[in-house]
């Protein structure tokens, strides 16, 4: 079959890279890609915002699966384009989608079903919002919200804090997402993702992973997209999984069906757990970037498997086989990130490090330029590796990192210290 991946980020590298193992794939074609998808696919320039262009590309094509990556095209209804013109496509409608793209929406669902997570006021003035904060004190959490790039959100120690950040997003610092908030209680506990499958009815988990969101070691400094990652995440075992699935993402999704917006697609679910009990933090309608490099370094050929039945409905006849082993991911990062970085330079010694079923050099930002691979993002490779224990998956990872030559990255040396 001809498969289409939407986007040019370390998570569509792997998704691609798994989709390519997998005998069922004839063509892959990566839009818009990156010099990592275009080693092992076709890449082509694609507007992925752009629904009816996304549709006639496929159409041209033959494309027989759409695989979309990122939140902003299932947001803009790139899923629902497609699926209204019969072409098969993993990931959920922009009703559904509305689980990461509005926080205020999320937060309604699980207060509809009782799902366990932080008490939270939706507050649409800055008068109120300040008179919310004075009344609850700090900790307290803000976000804004709509979509933000991750960076919609601010714990706030003090409560000076809290009242600079709505101070900030009301003035429109985050545009129309800040145009109302979320202002939440601080839960304390430790945070894992847990990544479930949903076929609009039926919910199948498929892993759990924990990542590294703040930028300097000892998980320190300004928060990211993500500087490392694993899974699986020990925090989450089988007990908490299940209470999760119970409590928190059956109910809600029942209930996303019932209001007629069933969601099809990957749901990945924020927990903060403490006391052995889960609490939603928050949905994401998509896989975690860097999460998904190591599920998909885990999963193999099967993703793709496991998306296809997810997007045909028949999840009920599917069941994961996990190998009981652990990978890791190291990002590497323009160094500056996630502050002001520089861009073009150029990454040597990727052909000295291995590329299998164990380990593997996932691209972000990069493209390729006469023959060079070029550093162009911020995050910019994604070193993974498998091993029989996490420790196993660790020394793999930097022992790639170290053959990686590229004065301009930089690279936190303690992904996964929390685990070991
Ligand atoms: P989000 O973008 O919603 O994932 O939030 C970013 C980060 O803020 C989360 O990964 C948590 O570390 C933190 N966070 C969000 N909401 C809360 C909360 N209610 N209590 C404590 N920490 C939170
Ligand atoms: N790594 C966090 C995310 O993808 O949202």
């Amino acid at each position: 079959m001809n498969i289409l991946v939407l986007g040019s980020g370390g998570r569509e590298h792997a998704l691609a890279w798994a989709i390519m193992q997998n005998p069922k794939c004839d063509r892959l074609i990566c839009a818009p890609g990156n010099a990592g998808m275009d080693q092992i696919a076709e890449c082509a320039a694609l507007d992925i915002l752009d629904g009816s262009r996304v549709v006639q590309f496929c159409e041209e094509t033959s494309i027989d699966f759409v695989v979309i990556g990122p939140e902003a095209p299932l947001a803009a209804g790139v899923a629902d384009r497609l699926r209204a013109a019969g072409i098969l496509c993993f990931g959920p409608s922009a009703a559904a989608a509305r689980l990461e793209a509005s926080k205020a929406f999320t937060k309604e669902i699980c207060a509809a079903v009782g799902a366990p997570t932080a008490a939270y006021a939706h507050l649409t003035e800055l008068e109120a919002a300040r008179a919310h904060i004075r009344s609850h004190g700090a900790p307290i959490v803000i976000k804004a919200d709509g979509l933000a790039a991750g960076k919609g959100v601010i714990v706030a120690r003090t409560e000076a804090e809290a009242l600079d950040a709505v101070a900030t997003m009301f003035a429109g610092e985050f545009g129309t997402a800040g145009a109302e908030v979320v202002i939440e209680e601080f839960m304390e506990g430790e945070e894992a993702s847990f990544f479930v499958l949903v076929d609009g009815e039926r919910c199948l988990p498929i892993g759990t992973a924990q990542d590294h969101k703040r930028v300097g070691e000892g998980d320190t400094g300004p928060n990211t997209g993500g500087m490392g990652a694993y899974s699986p995440a020990p925090v989450l075992d089988d007990a908490i999984a299940d209470a999760a699935m119970e409590q928190i993402i059956r109910p809600t999704m029942a209930e996303m069906a019932r209001r007629g917006m069933p969601y099809q697609g990957v749901l990945y679910a924020g927990l903060m757990i403490e006391g052995g009990q889960p609490r939603l933090v928050e949905y994401n309608v998509r896989f975690g970037d860097p999460e998904c490099q190591v599920l998909m370094m885990r999963l193999g050929a099967q993703a793709l498997d496991l998306m296809l039945a997810c997007a045909e409905g028949r999840l009920d006849r599917m069941a994961v086989n996990w190998a009981d082993d652990h990978a890791l991911t190291v990002v590497m990062a323009a160094r500056g990130y996630p502050g002001a970085y520089d861009k073009g330079s150029v990454i040597r010694g990727l052909e000295g490090c291995p590329a299998d079923s164990a380990q593997m050099v996932f691209h972000a930002g990069t493209a390729s330029a006469q023959g060079q691979v070029v550093a162009t993002g911020g995050r910019v490779l994604n070193v993974t590796a498998r091993g029989a224990s996490l420790q196993e998956a660790r020394d793999r990872a930097y022992g790639m990192v170290d053959r990686i030559d590229w004065p301009e990255g930089v690279c936190r040396r303690d992904i996964g210290w929390r685990a070991l």
